[in-house]
């Protein structure tokens, strides 16, 4: 069997579909169900670039693993802001977004028939690198009883002889949920225990407004002796997404063999790009995150009471720019997304996308303009 040929199949390209027939049939349809902020990266960023764009010296390669400004700015902000001490020249490796990083992983730590644990319910992509790496992904469940964290009992019970890697990723997509200190101290115990590296996908790491703030898993870790990789993206924090640029900080030899891999892949990130990034990581950095967190509070708020009004049960979390919501009356999420965007024309996105543990759960999306959220939760409080 090819490894292409095990991929799950696109479970969102049925509902994707819908919707361009639904637009291309003159309907009104609200998109809730991409997770790319609508507002545009915070100007200063943008000024930066447009300065960086004319020093010719950015018009050539990149620094491979980043330029070493750019990762001395990423250690002084993982300092300040979590209180995580990194080597920038060992321990901080650019991305060209932290999805090229995720994906990448799997290639540098599994040889062919190695196990990685992935959440079910979970980003799509840890598994499916995993497969294409030639490894195999166990998935270990996630459930609302449990907030969405591990039952570390139970990943024991996965873990075998080619266990290598655990993937975890909070704050969590789907669902929102977070990870306090304890689950993070356990998570590294959990790797220390099975010899495992243990990689976060902090993506969403500072979507998140209110108290305590989330923390990383690195302010927890001893980089000389945990073997612990964590991810963390431009995209979401300053509205990056179209330009592609995050990093991985962690322990050195993980580090090490994910930038071979890289080297034999691509060329680095667009320098102009992380000239542009470092500006926003000083210490102007709360005021623009403010920016771009403002309009999320008042848009969860009008989902929530939408959602409430008719009766559909939501799981209560404290991050990300999504709401997770229940299938009324359970089941199949995908027909239920199906016939949501056909009476109400809203398109939000079926559980079952996140695996077998989203199934009977639905997400939508706070990245559409104010007044098209507002208008998706009126369509919604009709559910
Ligand atoms: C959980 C999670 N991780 C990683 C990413 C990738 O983000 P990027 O490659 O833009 O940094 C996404 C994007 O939606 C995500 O939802």
């Amino acid at each position: 069997m090819s490894r292409l040929s095990k991929l799950p199949p696109y479970l969102f390209a049925e509902i994707d579909a819908a919707r361009r027939a639904a637009v291309a049939a003159g309907r009104d349809v609200v998109d809730l169900g991409v997770g790319d902020p609508d507002l545009p990266t915070p100007r200063p960023i943008v000024a930066a670039m447009a300065e960086a764009l004319q020093r010719p010296r950015n018009h050539r390669y990149p620094a491979n693993p980043g330029a070493l400004a750019f990762r001395e700015a990423i250690a002084g902000w993982l300092s300040r802001r979590h209180g995580v001490t990194v080597d920038p020249a060992r321990e901080v490796l650019a991305l060209i977004g932290s999805k090229e990083g995720l994906g990448h992983l799997p290639l540098a730590l599994l040889e062919e028939g190695d196990e990685a644990l992935v959440p079910s319910v979970g980003y799509p992509v840890y598994g499916q690198a995993t497969l294409l790496a030639g490894g195999r992904p166990v998935t270990y469940p996630l459930r609302a009883a449990d907030a969405f964290v591990p039952d570390w009992r139970e990943l024991d019970r996965l873990v075998s002889s080619r266990t290598r890697l655990l993937f975890l990723n909070y704050p969590h997509n789907p669902t929102g949920a977070v990870a306090g200190d304890d689950v993070l101290r356990a998570a590294l115990a959990f790797g220390a225990r099975h010899n495992l590296a243990v990689a976060q996908d902090a993506a969403y790491l500072e979507v998140a407004w209110s108290a305590p703030r989330p923390g990383s898993l690195l302010a927890h870790a001893d980089l000389r002796r945990d073997r612990v990789i964590e991810f963390h993206s431009f995209s979401k924090m300053f509205n990056m997404t179209g330009w592609r640029v995050g990093f991985a900080a962690g322990q050195a030899d993980l580090l090490r063999d994910l930038a071979r891999v890289k080297e034999s892949l691509d060329s680095g990130v667009f320098t102009a790009v992380q000239e542009a990034v470092a500006t926003g990581l000083g210490d102007d950095y709360e005021a623009l995150l403010a920016t771009v967190l403002a309009p999320y509070p008042a848009r969860r708020s009008l989902v929530l009471e939408a959602l409430a009004a008719a009766g559909v049960e939501v799981f209560a979390a404290d991050a990300t720019f999504y709401v997770w919501a229940r299938v009324p009356g359970g089941g199949d999420s995908l027909a239920f997304c199906r016939r949501v965007l056909a009476d109400h024309a809203v398109v939000v996105t079926p559980g079952v996308g996140f695996g077998p543990g989203g199934e009977g759960w639905f997400r939508i999306s706070l990245t559409a303009p104010d007044e098209r959220v507002a208008e998706g939760a009126r369509r919604l409080r009709r559910l």
